[in-house]
Formats: C-alpha cells, sequence, structure tokens
C-alpha cells in the first residue's frame, strides 16, 4: 500500500463550536506525521471544483482552537447526492463529479466532520470507493454511538446561562416563562440545560405532554409559595397526539425546520394558569460563540483520532466518545439512527423524582 500522502477534510450540516478545534487537531497531526491537508469549503460541495478547497498548513489553523464556526464553511441541505449540479465541465451527477474531482485533487482520504446527514452521505462515498473516517458533530447531541458529540456541552452552556437570567425576573414578576432550545428530535440540550437551569417543567420530544399535567404543576407550585415558574421546551416536543411545529418542510436545499413550540406552550400555560407568561426562543444562539473547554478537549481528541484511523487505513469509520476512552465505530453501524433520552436514563429520573414536570 503507497503511504497516505494527503487528506480531504470538510465540514457539513449545521455548525457546532468546536468544529475549529477538529480542523486544528486533524492538520497539526496530519502534518507531524508528514500528511498534507485539503480544506474542501461548505461540505462537499468542496469537491466540485478546484477552487472550492485550499491547503491548510499549521499555521492556517493557528488560533482558530477557541473559534464558534468553521473556517472552512458548511451547508445544511438535504441528500444532494443524485442531483444534477452546474460544474465547470458542464452538467453532472454530484455525486459522480465528487467522486471523479476527489481522484482529481490527488486525495488519499477523507475526513468528513458533521451530523448524521452528512455521515450518511459520507458512508454513501465510502461504499462507492472512497476512503472515508467520520467525526461525529451536533449541538442535539442525538448521533446514535457516541456518548457526546462536541458543540453539546457549550450548548448547554449557554442556554443554563440564558435560564439563569430569566430565572431572576421571572421571579420578580411572578411570571412563568417558557424557554424553547434546539433539539429537533431528541431532548439532551432541554434536559440538561432544564435540569442544570433549575427549571420546573422540561418537554422533550420522547416525551409528548399534556399541557394540563404541566399546568396543574405550575398551579401546585403557586399555591406552596412560588409565584414563578420557568419551563423549557425542545423546539421538537410535541403535544400527546398532535404534531411538531414545522417552519419549513424538509426539502432538497433544505432539513426541516422546526420552531413555535414555546410560543405555543406559553400562550396555553396564560390561559391554564391565570399567570402572565412569556417565551423566548435561543435558536442560533446556542450554536454561536467560543466552545467550552471540555468541547474542545473531545473535539482536539476526535481530530486526533481521526488522523489515526487514516493512518491505520480505517476507513468506513466514526470517532466516537465511549468514556474514557476514544473509540472507532463503523458508519453502518451509526447512521440512520437517532440517539434519543432513554426513558430509564438516570437525570430523567432523578428531574422526575425532584418533581420537574414532563407533561405526561
Ligand atoms: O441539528 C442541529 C440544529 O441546531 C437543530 O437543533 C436545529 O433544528 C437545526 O440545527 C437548525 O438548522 P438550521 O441552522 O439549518 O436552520
Amino acid at each position: 500500500m503507497p503511504p497516505i500522502k494527503r487528506i480531504g477534510i470538510l465540514t457539513g450540516g449545521g455548525d457546532a463550536p468546536g468544529l475549529n478545534a477538529v480542523i486544528r487537531a486533524v492538520v497539526k497531526s496530519a502534518w507531524n506525521s508528514g500528511i498534507g491537508c485539503l480544506g474542501l469549503e461548505d461540505s462537499y460541495d468542496g469537491l466540485l471544483e478546484f477552487d472550492r478547497s485550499r491547503i491548510l498548513a499549521p499555521r492556517d489553523v493557528t488560533g482558530i482552537l477557541r473559534l464558534g464556526g468553521t473556517i472552512l464553511g458548511t451547508i445544511n441541505t438535504g441528500n444532494p447526492f443524485d442531483s444534477i449540479v452546474q460544474t465547470s465541465d458542464g452538467p453532472r451527477k454530484y455525486g459522480e463529479r465528487v467522486i471523479d474531482m476527489f481522484h482529481k485533487m490527488g486525495l488519499d482520504a477523507l475526513v468528513v466532520i458533521g451530523g448524521d446527514g452528512t455521515l450518511a452521505i459520507g458512508h454513501e462515498f465510502f461504499k462507492r470507493g472512497i476512503p472515508i473516517v467520520g467525526v461525529p458533530k451536533t449541538i442535539d447531541n442525538d448521533i446514535f454511538g457516541t456518548t457526546n458529540t462536541f458543540g453539546f456541552d457549550t450548548a448547554v452552556a449557554f442556554a443554563t446561562d440564558a435560564i439563569d437570567r430569566l430565572h431572576t425576573t421571572a421571579e420578580a414578576h411572578h411570571r412563568i416563562m417558557v424557554v424553547e432550545v434546539m433539539g429537533r428530535y431528541a431532548g439532551w440540550i432541554a434536559l440538561y440545560s432544564g435540569v442544570a437551569g433549575g427549571a420546573d417543567a422540561i418537554l422533550i420530544p420522547e416525551i409528548p405532554f399534556d399541557i394540563e399535567k404541566v399546568a396543574e404543576r405550575l398551579r401546585a407550585r403557586d399555591k406552596w409559595g412560588a409565584k414563578f415558574s420557568i419551563v423549557v421546551a425542545a423546539e421538537g416536543a410535541c403535544p400527546t397526539g398532535g404534531e411538531r411545529k414545522l417552519l419549513q418542510i424538509a426539502s432538497s436545499t433544505h432539513v426541516e425546520r422546526l420552531g413555535g413550540i414555546g410560543a405555543e406552550v406559553c400562550a396555553a400555560l396564560g390561559t391554564l394558569t391565570g399567570k402572565e407568561t412569556r417565551s423566548v426562543v435561543l435558536g442560533h444562539l446556542q450554536r454561536g460563540g467560543a466552545p467550552t473547554s471540555f468541547d474542545r478537549v473531545l473535539a482536539t481528541r476526535f481530530g486526533g483520532m481521526a488522523v489515526d484511523l487514516v493512518k491505520e487505513r480505517r476507513f468506513g469509520t466514526m470517532v466516537a466518545w465511549d468514556p474514557p476512552d476514544i473509540i472507532s465505530r463503523p458508519l453502518e453501524e451509526v447512521v440512520g439512527k437517532t440517539k434519543t433520552v432513554p426513558m430509564d436514563f438516570d437525570l430523567l429520573l432523578t428531574a422526575r423524582a425532584l418533581g420537574v414536570a414532563f407533561g405526561d
């Protein structure tokens, strides 16, 4: 086998704090092993044309460890595999163009940093002969096969800080404050930030809620003297027998967009409790800012391990955190699955024991 000389690196899907820390770790550790890196811009689109990539040396990644976002850019589209794209060589099938250009760019392997969608596309390319190593990312923490993804801890820290701030104003005005956080299919951010911020009700996609049961719990708080309440709702939470609140359905150019459950819950709780209510959507603020030290370390470990897997030619795999170790898993076992909050998860049970309402 000829030695690995050059690897491509890309970031796909919604950004997450820690992406730059992975890029830095990959570039530096590859460089120190005599492997060059080509940074591909805007996910797999960076493989469509030669001018959508740039060589990354250690000096290009110095100082990015602490930066949110991604120096490579990213896109959050659906699976473009069979779509037709206009290229400098005329119209081409997206997947075929990417494979062709991978070879023309002289790449020996591809490190793909992304969420389930990006990893699933990577898996498709792997099955078509492209040597891929995946690095899981999402603030939602819902990727199967890894205990944590980087970005999650930063998002939880931000949401917790926001809940702390809302606590004081809620208490001052004897109001119910509803905080909508991200989490399309899994309630990890809502559960962790809700518990860390001392929320009184937490609504997550895994547990369909009955709004009357939530209201009942908040009325009980009023009776024993707590005249305010904090409710944390994941964007993907939905009432029993109801639908998740979509802002935009999925299309070939974008994944589905959720939002609005916080405002709906807020209005219903106002009616059911007779109290003043307000709602706040934290939205993309959760994806911005500097990664926490935990996320920087996890991202750095992921990047280092990704280069090890490339050197060992263990392709078609994804790095993962299986505390205390960083391990690899076959992409095959991971893609297409969602890691949701288990109903017997101790944090969920503890929150219930403390009296937090989940609306069930
Ligand atoms: O998957 C991560 C995530 O932040 C979700 O929580 C959220 O629904 C989605 O991305 C938003 O994506 P976009 O920025 O493309 O609207």
